[in-house]
C-alpha cells in the first residue's frame, strides 16, 4: 500500500542515537529513500557503538555527520548548513538522553546542536526500557518537547530487547515514514467525515467454509489511508483483510455482507464523503448449515439468495452534499458497464478496472483504473500504485466538494 513518490524530492535528515533499536533506522532510512527521499544522517557517538556510520554512509549517499569539529568537514559549518536544507528531521531512535537535551536546549554534539538550529518539522521517535520511557523527567521531557512543537511518535508496545514488555519499542518504521508523509500533505479534507468500505466478504456454507473472493482490502485501505493523510476523520469498514490498520483511521471489522450493509449504513448518516471500494457478495447460500456439511452424495446444488445491494442503498439515501463513489470490477465491457453502474446507484465517481490480469485489481499492489464521472467525462490513468491511485481519487473527490454548494475544501 505504500506509494512510491511519496516523499519525492523532500530532503530528510535522519538523526540516529545510542539505542538498541537504531539497527532499525537503516530500514527506516530504506524505506524514505523508497519513497524518493534524500536523506543525511546524523549521529551520536553512542549510535556508532550500535551501527557503524559506514553502513548510514554507504546507503544513504552522504558523509555522515558525528562530530562537532571534525577536519573532513573543512570549513562547512554543517550543523548550520544541514539544518537549514532539510524538509524534515525525524530522530529514530530517540534515546532518554537526546529528549532531555532537546527538551532543555543543550547543545554538546553534533546531533543535539544541529536541533537547535532546525526550522522545518521535526519527529521525536522514543526507544527505550519501559521503565525509562515511564521515568517522570522523560515524560516530562516529551511534554517539553510536544509544547516546543516538536511531534513525538510514540513508542509501541511489546516486549523489549532488556526483556521486559511494556511501551518502549521503538515505533514501526513504516509509521514513522507515514508520520513524516503526514508533515507534508495538505489537509483539504480537515472536517469533513470520510466512509471507506474494503475487502471481501465472507458467506458461509458451513461453519467450515464460506463463498468469498480474491479482493486483498488493498486499495480501500490505501483510500482510508490517504483520506486521513488529508485530515479527514476516517472509518473504514473492512471485510477479512490481512493488513495493518491505517494511521488515525476508526476501523470496523465485519465478516458477511449482511455486517458489511449493517455498518456501512450506520456510518454513513452523517458521512461527507462515501467511497465503496469493497467486494461485497452478491449471493449467499440460503440456507447455511449448523453442521459441517459432510462428503456423502457425488452432486451438491448450492442454492443462492441475493444480498443487499449496499451500493444502491447508499445512492438512495444520498444527502444533496454528500458524495458517493464507487468501484466496478469487470472482466470485459468496462465502460459499458461501469457507467450502467454510475448511473443506476446514483453515483458521482466511479472507479473501474478490468480484473485478471497480475497487476491490477485484486490483490496486486498497482491498479489501472479508469474514471467515470455523470457529466459524461472521463479519465484514463496509467498503472500505478494503489496509494497514488487513492490520491487521484480523493483529488476528484475534493474538486466534486467544492462543486456541490460550495462547502467543499478547496
Ligand atoms: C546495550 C545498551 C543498550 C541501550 N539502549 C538504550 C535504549 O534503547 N534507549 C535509551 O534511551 N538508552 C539506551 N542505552 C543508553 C544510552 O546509550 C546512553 O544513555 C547514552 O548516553 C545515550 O547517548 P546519546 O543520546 O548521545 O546517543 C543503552 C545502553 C546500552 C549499553
Amino acid at each position: 500500500m505504500w506509494g512510491e513518490n511519496l516523499l519525492s524530492g523532500r530532503r530528510i535528515l535522519l538523526g540516529v542515537s545510542g539505542g538498541i533499536a537504531a539497527y532499525k533506522s537503516v530500514e527506516l532510512l530504506r524505506l524514505l529513500q523508497k519513497s524518493g527521499a534524500d536523506v543525511r544522517v546524523a549521529m551520536t557517538e553512542s549510535a556508532q557503538k550500535f551501527v557503524g556510520r559506514i553502513t548510514f554512509e554507504a546507503i544513504s549517499g552522504h558523509p555522515v555527520f558525528e562530530r562537532m569539529f571534525d577536519d573532513a568537514a573543512g570549513h562547512e559549518i554543517r550543523h548550520i548548513n544541514w539544518a537549514k536544507d532539510a524538509d524534515a528531521v525525524v530522530i529514530a531512535p530517540a534515546t532518554a538522553n537526546i529528549i532531555g537535551k532537546i527538551a532543555c536546549g543543550i547543545a554538546d554534539d553534533a546531533l543535539s546542536t544541529l536541533m537547535m538550529a532546525v526550522t522545518a518539522p521535526r519527529l521525536v521517535c522514543p526507544a527505550m526500557n519501559t521503565h525509562m520511557f515511564e521515568n517522570r523527567a522523560v515524560q516530562r521531557n516529551l511534554e517539553t518537547l510536544e509544547k516546543d512543537g516538536i511531534s513525538v511518535v510514540a513508542p509501541g508496545y511489546g516486549e523489549l530487547a532488556c526483556k521486559t514488555t511494556g511501551p518502549g519499542r521503538l515505533a514501526d518504521p513504516q509509521e514513522i515514514a507515514w508520520r513524516l508523509v503526514d508533515v507534508f500533505t495538505a489537509k483539504d479534507l480537515a472536517g469533513k467525515r470520510v466512509v471507506v468500505s474494503a475487502g471481501p466478504t465472507r458467506e458461509p456454507i458451513d461453519p467450515v467454509r464460506y463463498i468469498s473472493n480474491p479482493s486483498s482490502g488493498k486499495m480501500g485501505y490505501a483510500v482510508a489511508q490517504a483520506a486521513a493523510l488529508r485530515g479527514g476523520d476516517v472509518v473504514l469498514v473492512s471485510g477479512p483483510a490481512v493488513l495493518a490498520d491505517p494511521l488515525g483511521v476508526r476501523v470496523r471489522r465485519v465478516s458477511t455482507a449482511h455486517e458489511m450493509a449493517e455498518a456501512v449504513l450506520e456510518e454513513c448518516d452523517s458521512a461527507d464523503i462515501v467511497v465503496k471500494a469493497a467486494a461485497v457478495s452478491d449471493y449467499r447460500p440460503t440456507d447455511a448449515s449448523a453442521h459441517k456439511v459432510k462428503k456423502e452424495k457425488d452432486h451438491l446444488v448450492l442454492e443462492l439468495e441475493k444480498t443487499t445491494d449496499i451500493l444502491a442503498e447508499l445512492g438512495r439515501r444520498k444527502t444533496p452534499g454528500q458524495i458517493l463513489v464507487g468501484f466496478a470490477a469487470e472482466t470485459r465491457e468496462l465502460e459499458k458497464y461501469a457507467i450502467e453502474k454510475m448511473k443506476k446507484k446514483n453515483l458521482d465517481m466511479i472507479a473501474a478496472n478490468l480484473v485478471g490480469g497480475k497487476d491490477a485489481g485484486f490483490d496486486a499492489d498497482t491498479n489501472t483504473l479508469r474514471l467515470f464521472f455523470p457529466d459524461g467525462r472521463n479519465e484514463k490513468l496509467p498503472m500505478m500504485d494503489k496509494f497514488t491511485a487513492a490520491t487521484i481519487i480523493l483529488d476528484h473527490v475534493a474538486a466534486i466538494l467544492a462543486r456541490k454548494g460550495g462547502n467543499g475544501p478547496m
